[in-house]
């Protein structure tokens, strides 16, 4: 018997649900399009599908702005959807994961209505209320900030997050966007709303939440300033930007403890997945897991390696780090892409080749890896004209140039990673029968779709359907330790994963020249390279090659 909860011996597929499949004709993806699609996960080997909000939402930021977390948006389907959408998943033995975004609700949610509509409503403090700060005709020394505005804190997508509402005469604090209000969570009886959301879904069968910019959910008791900081834009290792350390906002101490009390009402149902967006450097994401046990949130999203730099040292550094910030009984995630940030491969150079090389360490490394559809094609990032998106994010920053943004390396306009799913090379690419898609479909998909994908042998698609197998197949590559190799020649980066007497190597060539050493194998399970493999009993690896080898059964 295996002694690891599921969820950390899992892979996760999420599903960008507005681009994954259209099944009724109006350009949009549905609930009935993702059921349809089941058995293509299903055989791409992986287990958990994660899906971004369907929940009602007037979709200003594509349902992460709920305006009722137990009921499904028109647009994507009906509560009857959704329950054949469990029932479907579990059929074929696999779990579904639902996105909970706890920190704030839509402007448009009753909660939010009723809240703004005076100052002594039974939902009053729901959200987060501030009185104006100071006055506006007399200096207050009110540290640099706008005349009324409560705080000095920035919103995570620049500028203040502060709003002033007429009916009140108040400030509500969204993290977000102005239209996603943040709830009050000092307040018990949102804890025990949002709660009693979480159980109402569990008591559905569903098997755990991504939970949505999890560690910003406190702020500050007593409203404090934060204080300057030199940073300018948000990193994925450091909230702090726009000139402010983020000390007020982020990872409060509170943030920790609810990362417990939220496991608790999981674990009222079982064994539940929960992994959490949270930002900040790898010591401090770790402690929403737990201290000493894992009683915390079961994974974290560790968004830091998004920025790898395609080197084996990078990735020898990368893993060694996880492996000490993540020891049993805690499990690291694996992640390059997600609908928010650059896909993997566009830090590639849209190569190909070494997209096969990073699959093949997310797959084999010890941890749990989250791959965002398309991403097992190789989708390329998509450009499209900044005005005219339909991502909220770009219309902030109307008058910056695009260019500065690209320089910048951040990613603004989000529509460029959210495009149709590219299933064949038919019109849409498959994806919809509708005259005009949401979202153009990428221009590449008579070459990159998983339909020609799927007869190419040595396709990504087949790469990682081969690579699933074996991690399907290997407990040690979903359950076993993990020892960093030393003394492998440059740009070589290789591994032992172990369990009981068995131990695997995996063996990654990160240089575009052949390489060859010696090394005991007594039989290669996997080769990514036609070469690769044993040869005059020497390890054989050509340009951007991998094997897996057995060392001992
Ligand atoms: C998270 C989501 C992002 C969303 C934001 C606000 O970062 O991943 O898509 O816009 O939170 O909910």
């Amino acid at each position: 018997m295996s002694r690891l909860p599921w969820y950390h011996k899992t892979a996760i597929y999420q599903i960008y649900p507005r681009s994954f499949y259209d099944s009724n004709g109006d350009g949009i993806g549905d609930l009935q399009g993702i059921i349809q699609k089941l058995d293509y996960i299903k055989e791409l080997g992986f287990e958990t599908i994660w899906i971004s909000p369907f929940f009602s939402s007037p979709q200003a930021d594509f349902g992460y702005d709920i305006s009722n977390y137990t009921d499904i948006a028109p647009v994507y389907g009906t509560m009857e959807d959704a329950r054949q959408l469990i029932e479907q998943i579990h059929k074929r033995g696999m779990k579904i994961v639902f996105d909970m975004v706890m920190n704030h609700t839509s402007i448009e949610h009753d909660w939010f209505k009723e809240s703004r509509s005076s100052r002594d409503n039974p939902k009053a403090d729901w959200y987060i209320w501030r009185p104006p700060f100071g006055s506006p005709l007399i200096f207050s020394g009110n540290g640099g900030r706008r005349w009324g505005v409560p705080t000095n804190w920035q919103s995570m997508t620049g500028g203040s997050g502060w709003h002033y509402s007429k009916e009140r005469g108040q400030y509500f604090w969204s993290t977000f966007l102005p239209f996603q209000p943040d709830l009050n969570y000092r307040n018990p009886e949102v804890k025990q709303a949002m709660f009693d959301v979480v159980r109402f879904w569990l008591g559905k069968g569903v098997d755990g939440f991504r939970l949505d910019i999890f560690n910003f959910i406190y702020k500050d008791a007593e409203f404090r300033d934060n204080p300057f900081s030199f940073k300018l834009l948000p990193t994925d290792d450091d909230p702090s930007s726009f000139f402010q350390e983020a000390k007020y906002t982020v990872s409060q101490p509170e943030n920790f403890q609810f990362a417990k009390e939220f496991r608790s009402v999981c674990n009222e149902f079982g064994e539940k997945l929960s992994v959490g967006e949270v930002s900040g450097g790898r010591k401090i994401i770790r402690k929403f897991l737990g201290e000493e046990t894992n009683d915390g949130l079961t994974l974290v999203f560790d968004f830091g390696m998004l920025n790898f730099i395609f080197t084996a040292d990078y990735f020898r550094d990368l893993i060694h780090e996880m492996e000490q910030n993540y020891p049993d009984p805690f499990m690291p995630v694996y992640v390059f892409s997600n609908h928010d940030k650059h896909r993997s491969i566009h830090r590639l150079g849209d190569d190909i080749r070494k997209a096969k090389l990073l699959a093949m360490l997310q797959l084999t490394v010890r941890g749990v890896p989250c791959m965002y559809y398309g991403e097992e094609i190789g989708t390329t990032d998509s450009k499209l004209p900044f005005a005219s998106a339909l991502d909220p994010i770009p219309h902030k920053y109307t008058l910056l140039p695009r260019i500065g943004f690209h320089w910048l390396g951040l990613m603004v306009n989000r529509d460029e990673v959210r495009t149709p799913m590219q299933w064949d090379g038919t019109t849409n690419a498959g994806f919809s029968s509708a005259e005009k898609t949401w979202l153009p479909v990428h221009g590449t998909y008579n070459e990159i779709n998983a339909e020609k994908e799927g007869r190419k042998e040595d396709s990504l698609l087949n790469v990682i359907r081969r690579l699933m197998k074996i991690r399907n197949e290997e407990r040690s590559l979903r359950e076993g330790s993990l020892e960093i190799l030393k003394g492998l020649p440059g740009g070589i980066l290789g591994y032992v994963r172990k369990i009981e007497n068995k131990e695997i190597a995996i063996l990654l060539n990160f240089d575009e020249q052949t390489k060859e050493f010696q090394m005991e194998f007594t039989e290669c399970i996997f080769t990514l390279l036609p070469n690769d493999g044993i040869q005059n009993k020497a390890i054989h690896l050509g340009g951007f090659g991998g094997v897996i080898g057995i060392i001992s059964k």
